[in-house]
């Protein structure tokens, strides 16, 4: 085994996508998911100190069997009055949500059709769930309609990112929850970066009026824009009871710890109460993009295709010794050859942090910025080079 590990790294090595896990401090984070700035939030952090005094650091058990505790029945609530779905149900993880709810809508009797830059999550749900699958093209409504008119089986699916995680760019959403409609398919609707930056915060869901749609159900993280951990999927009662009587990662998973599931709850009722914050992030997206010479993107996130692998790690690498951390993505998260810077807005982004980490980026991109990859665009229509998708690391 050790001598096919070190080959593996070698292989890796040589490509350049070799990547770390080593703490990265004192940088201006254009990197990370905290869209708000709510996981510094000492309000957030008074919740999860509070929920560990009360019912302690570990939830001790699955939701089914005695998990559940006050804060996780708080969260749910919150989530519910945040996004307008009559009902949520708190996993551990967005991941777990994903795979939860997809393996349990899934199984031979229901088409999945999914666009083709989903999160690695949805793909290894469907991979799960043993469905057949149509992967369309990003953001090709005509061929979700197609596999919609030429389905065999009882059942359909159809799964998207109301804003996609690596290119930032929004779905369609009104128009694929009419193809839906029409179709008699469930549109299953992944909000991990749309929660709390689309909408006024209360997501792109809610903001194309589909919130409590009997054919849309939406999924969510807790650690991006709410600032804590963990996964919630949201829809109606007949999609929750089914959700916790046959989701195996909801039954056979340990609760979400009740101080994520505070926390979590606190930054919903914060980001309901506080539109601004939601404002600013775009905001300063806007400005991201305008001092960058990036095309402005649906959401927090702003996305540079740089070409090679190679190519992206150098500049990732440049950027963090001139102070400024972007998100490096490399295959297996976007396609060979497409490699992307991904900068992200916050909303507590300072005006000092924000010139001088898009001044530092426009220097080392230049000309990647002006002159993206033929025919790549970022907010709406088709990405060049990025028909399939393996999985993503956002
Ligand atoms: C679109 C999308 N869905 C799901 C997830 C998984 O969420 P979590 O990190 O909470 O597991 C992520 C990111 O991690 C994501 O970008």
């Amino acid at each position: 085994m050790d001598a096919w590990l070190r080959s593996r790294a070698d292989v890796r090595a040589q490509r350049g996508l070799v990547r770390g896990t080593e703490p990265q401090t004192g940088l201006v984070d254009l990197a990370s998911n905290d869209y708000l700035g709510l996981a510094g939030d000492p309000r957030l952090a008074a919740a999860a100190a509070e929920a560990v005094a009360r019912y302690g650091t570990g939830a001790r058990a699955s939701r089914v069997v005695c998990g559940t505790t006050g804060a996780h029945q708080e969260l749910e609530r919150q989530l519910c009055l945040l996004t307008g779905q009559e009902t949520s149900l708190a996993f551990s993880s967005g991941y777990t949500a994903n795979l939860g709810v997809v393996t349990a809508l899934g199984g031979p009797g229901t088409l999945m059709i999914h666009d083709a830059h989903v999160h690695a999550s949805l793909r290894d749900g469907i991979r799960l769930s043993r469905s057949p699958a149509v992967a369309v093209a990003h953001q090709d409504i005509a061929g979700i309609r197609a596999a919609l008119a030429g389905r065999t089986q009882p059942r359909a699916v159809v799964v998207l990112e109301s804003i996609y995680s690596v290119l930032g760019d929004a779905a369609p959403l009104a128009e694929a929850a009419a193809l839906c409609a029409e179709f008699d398919a469930l549109l299953l609707v992944d909000e991990a970066h749309g929660i709390g930056v689309a909408g006024a915060g209360r997501g792109a869901v809610h903001a194309a009026g589909l919130a409590g749609a009997a054919h849309v159900a939406v999924t969510a993280t807790l650690s991006k824009a709410l600032g804590s951990q963990g996964g919630a999927v949201l829809g109606s009662a007949l999609l929750r009871e089914h959700l916790v009587n046959t989701a195996r990662t909801f039954i056979f998973d340990t609760a979400l710890a009740p101080a994520a599931a505070a926390a979590a709850g606190e930054a919903a009722r914060i980001v309901l109460a506080e539109p601004g914050l939601a404002r600013r992030v775009l905001e300063n997206a806007a400005a991201l993009a305008r001092r960058c010479g990036t095309q402005l993107a649906a959401g927090a996130v702003q996305s540079i295709p740089v070409g090679s692998a190679e190519r992206a790690a150098s500049l990732a690498a440049g950027l963090r010794a001139a102070g400024v951390a972007v998100g490096c993505f490399r295959p297996p998260s976007v396609p060979d050859g497409v490699s992307r810077l991904r900068l992200t807005a916050r909303a507590n982004l300072t005006k000092a942090e924000l010139e001088q980490a898009a001044g530092a980026v426009a220097l080392a991109v230049g000309d990647a910025a002006g002159n993206a990859v033929a025919g790549d665009r970022v907010a709406g229509g088709p990405v060049a080079g990025t028909a399939d998708r393996a999985g993503a690391m956002a």
